[in-house]
């Protein structure tokens, strides 16, 4: 299969590393060759300067032939000239080249220490310096030294072929590492590729044996928990769907049943009655279950529109209060709000009201006549916090984190007294998240439980500034 992204990325790695590694080379190669150049260069003009100074100390015709005597055995040719460029002596035979660098060169104007009058090695045969002989500080003549190219071509070519190995070796070693690295990167992320459509197959149970620990370790991780998630996910809904079919089973057995005993003749019109009664409430348990379902699962697809407004936390508490007193009344339980004045929250009102409803519902179940229910309202610069504690039976450790659950109830055998399907404080906690904010539960059992709510305060105060 053709990897692409290891494609891509070994290319795009290659172009930079041959782009970084032929500029290096080249400068490299430049100034290498250049400095052999130049040495080769000041090393005849040296040559050329100690002729001229022996020359200064006699220039006699010995001295003259001694010198040509000299250069004619070695590599080196030389031409002596007097001041006007006239020809004195040469050690080897001149040729058309030395002969046009004597007549281009200026003789009036040769520096003391020397000059190099041909210095293009690549494009003649011989490269040349000019010494000028001084008597007595009197400008007497020239020695011209020429040498050839050929060894310096020699030994730049030589050098060109050692470098270009090298780049070879080079490119192949860097081909071989961005092959090898491209793997290292694209391998890991071809399995967790396939793992994820593995996943979407649903198949869940995805082992990805990815054993390191950077970001793509990190990103196997989280390839893992999430299908540890959705297996999680599968099994809640399966069961949530066996306990919705009991909950709706358990009732629409006793509907049946008293339907049954209703309609036998021998039943007299005081059991009819009784029967009727019961299955009137069987039927008005179950359309609130339904109900509370089918909000559940708007509340799920985000169907649920939020309307916020700006409300008073106190009116809140108090039309939620004068709902449910009633109710209290007739336990007597005592139901007092604390609520900081003024306290004004960001809130779709109606959908709160539910909240605080499902929540009083609760403490008003699980506790026992005589003892007292608070709702408390508080803010401070960042979070309003809404409690409701209780007295009540309290809720078993073990149960705590559960309660938030989609029919979770804490004692099963007693849901016929308190008449619960186990969703108010799911659909409490998804409103309340709707909101932006966090319903948590604390509970003892045997002591109470405290239900808190906590709201972001951020919009409400900027929008109250504002208003002014
Ligand atoms: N204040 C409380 N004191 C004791 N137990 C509580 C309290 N609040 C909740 N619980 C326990 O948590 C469980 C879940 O509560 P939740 O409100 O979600 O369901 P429910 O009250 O049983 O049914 P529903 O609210 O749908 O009528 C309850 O069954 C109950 O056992
Ligand atoms: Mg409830």
């Amino acid at each position: 299969m053709l990897n692409k992204l290891a494609l891509k990325i070994g290319l795009l790695f290659f172009v930079f590393i041959i782009i970084i590694e032929s500029v290096l080379f080249l400068t490299l190669y430049v100034t290498f060759v250049n400095e052999r150049v130049d040495e080769v260069m000041t090393n005849l003009l040296a040559r050329g300067n100690t002729h001229s100074e022996v020359l200064a100390d006699s220039f006699e015709p010995a001295t003259l032939d001694h010198v040509a005597l000299m250069e004619s055995a070695s590599d080196f040719i030389v031409i002596i000239t007097d001041a006007a460029g006239n020809e004195l002596i040469h050690s080897d035979s001149i040729e058309p080249e030395m002969q046009e660098v004597l007549e281009h060169t200026d003789f009036g104007e040769v520096p003391q220490e020397g000059q190099i009058v041909e210095e293009r090695w690549n494009e003649k045969e011989f490269i040349a310096t000019d010494s000028p002989i001084t008597v007595a500080g009197e400008h007497q003549g020239h020695v011209f030294m020429f040498a050839e190219t050929n060894q310096i071509k020699q030994m730049v070519s030589h050098l060109r072929n050692q470098f270009l190995a090298v780049g070879l070796i080079a490119i192949g070693l860097t081909v071989v590492t961005i092959f090898l690295l491209s793997r290292l990167i694209t391998l890991p992320l071809i399995r967790m590729k396939k793992a994820t459509e593995q996943l979407s197959n649903g198949n869940n149970e995805v082992r990805l044996n990815i054993d390191r620990n950077d970001e793509l370790g990190e990103l196997a991780n989280a390839i893992t928990t999430l299908s540890n998630d959705l297996d999680r996910l599968k099994n809640a809904r399966n069961e949530f769907l066996a306990s919705i079919s009991h909950e709706l089973r358990t009732p629409l057995t006793y509907i049946k049943g008293y339907a049954d005993i209703a309609s036998r003749p021998a039943a007299s019109e005081e059991e009819k009655r009784e029967y009727i009664s019961i299955i009137r409430e069987e039927t008005a348990h179950l359309t609130e279950l339904i109900r509370q379902l089918f909000e559940l699962a708007q509340l799920d697809h985000n169907q649920f529109s939020i309307r916020k407004e700006e409300f008073s936390l106190e009116v809140l508490f108090q039309s939620v209060v004068a709902l449910v007193r009633p109710a209290f009344d007739e336990k007597q339980i005592s139901l007092t709000i604390r609520c900081e004045r003024e306290i004004v929250a960001f809130i779709d009102p109606e959908r709160f009201q539910q909240v605080l409803l499902n929540v009083l519902d609760n403490a008003r179940k699980h506790s026992p006549e005589g003892t007292q229910v608070t709702i408390r309202g508080t803010q401070d610069e960042k979070t309003i916090t809404i409690s409701i504690s209780d007295q009540g039976e309290g809720i078993p450790e073990k149960d705590l984190p559960f309660v938030f659950e989609r029919l979770y109830r804490v004692d099963k055998s007693r849901s016929r007294q308190y008449g619960g399907s186990g969703l108010g404080l799911a659909i409490a906690k998804e409103i309340v998240e709707a909101h932006g904010g966090r319903i948590t539960l604390h509970s003892e059992e045997g002591k109470g439980t405290t239900v808190r709510i906590e709201l972001k305060r951020g919009d409400s105060v900027a929008e109250s500034i504002v208003g002014g």
